[in-house]
């Protein structure tokens, strides 16, 4: 059994992806994407994840300028475990709502220690991509994700307040470097 690493997307990934984004959709995240669709044309999707060229802001794409972004895979014995979206740099948006770094965790492998494991192994990407300190916003009802985020060094900023068009948010700061 191997340990589990931050890899690109890459198709030898694709079986455990596709059940993956099936568990997320059923718990309402992902749902802009097209499971069949992706499954179909799984090289073009690994192509465009990886091109790195903008951050989409689904559903907000055409009011938000794109930015940059790195997207990294937890893979463990060549399965996917979860998702690292690292953006290079803030917008408006990301300032208060979506921050430098997302991390998501397929729901049938959570509590195990991979939400720990792929933030810890993304913040020396995120150094190495420029960014020395990270800003991360969090749900404040996400327990969970909280406590992932203090033990990985985040310190508390401030909160966002909800608006009409945004939830709440938590922000910290982590020291990548
Ligand atoms: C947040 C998320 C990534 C955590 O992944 P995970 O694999 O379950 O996390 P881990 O197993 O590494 O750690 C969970 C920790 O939370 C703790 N925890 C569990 N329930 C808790 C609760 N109600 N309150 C506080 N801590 C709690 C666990 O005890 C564990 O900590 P420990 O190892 O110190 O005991 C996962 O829940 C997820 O994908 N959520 C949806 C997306 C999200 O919220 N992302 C974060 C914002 S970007």
């Amino acid at each position: 059994m191997s340990a589990s690493k931050l890899v690109k997307p890459a198709l030898e990934h694709k079986e455990s992806y596709i059940e993956a984004l099936r568990e997320f959709q059923a718990e309402g995240r992902y749902t802009f994407l097209d499971v069949h669709d992706v499954e179909k044309n799984f090289e073009d999707f690994i192509e465009k994840v990886n091109d790195g060229k903008k951050h989409l802001h689904k559903p907000y794409a055409d009011w938000v300028e794109p930015v940059p972004e790195t997207v990294l895979w937890l893979v463990k014995d060549n399965d996917f475990i979860g998702t690292l979206n690292i953006r290079h740099r803030l917008n408006w948006h990301l300032e208060k709502w979506g921050g430098h770094i997302n991390f998501v965790i397929r729901p049938s492998m959570r509590s195990k220690g991979f939400g720990k494991k792929i933030l810890q192994k993304g913040m020396p990407f995120a150094c190495y991509l420029g960014i020395e300190r990270a800003l991360i916003t969090m749900d404040p009802k996400d327990e969970v994700g909280l406590h992932v985020v203090e033990f990985c060094g985040g310190t508390f900023d401030g909160d966002t307040p909800e608006t009409d068009q945004f939830p709440a948010r938590k922000r910290y700061w982590l020291d990548c470097t």
